[in-house]
């Protein structure tokens, strides 16, 4: 070809898109982040906990921690598509003090109100992006929602544990 790659000239990718894509990006940005200390908590709470009743948690957690790590290599991968730069860990800024370990690990309800928390967080948050996204980058936009979907069943999954132990006067 004589000349060099055409731009696109309708969509998300567009020249005349920069400040749309920029906003988008950051917002991206901080799914990521939430993504990835969501899998350093989740690791850490399949592991601490002790007790009969904690196995099912640990189960559930462990399995959340491959999803969730799916989830922050979507958001980097779509930040990269949208001529973002995936952030260094020195970017980093730990939020979640609601999933520190509890004092006692066979306090399973400090640690299914923190994924809850969790959870919610990411809930509000994609929210927005699907908000911010509508009629303008469907592609974020649909991802965001397949991502949601995810994190609205993780919510869902642990509400029912906590109504057990609300059921029984425990939380
Ligand atoms: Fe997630
Ligand atoms: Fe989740």
């Amino acid at each position: 070809m004589a000349s060099g790659t055409r731009n696109s000239t309708t969509g998300i990718l567009s020249n005349d898109k920069s400040e749309e894509r920029e906003q988008i990006i950051e917002m991206l940005r901080k799914a990521y982040w939430m993504e990835i200390e969501t899998v350093m908590s989740y690791i850490a709470n399949s592991i601490n906990p002790d007790g009969v009743r904690a196995q099912e948690i640990i189960e559930s957690l462990q399995e959340d921690v491959q999803e969730e790590l799916g989830h922050a290599q979507q958001f980097a991968a779509r930040i990269k598509e949208l001529y973002g730069v995936v952030p260094g860990s020195l970017d980093f800024t730990a939020e979640q003090t609601y999933l520190q370990p509890p004092e006692h690990q066979t306090d399973i309800v400090h640690v299914i109100k923190g994924v809850i928390e969790a959870e919610t967080g990411a809930i509000e948050h994609y929210n927005a992006i699907i908000e911010a996204t509508d009629g303008v980058d469907f592609v974020t936009q649909d991802m965001v929602i397949a991502i949601l979907h995810d994190e609205e069943g993780h919510r869902r999954l642990f509400e029912g544990y906590l109504r057990e132990y609300e059921a029984e006067g425990l939380a």
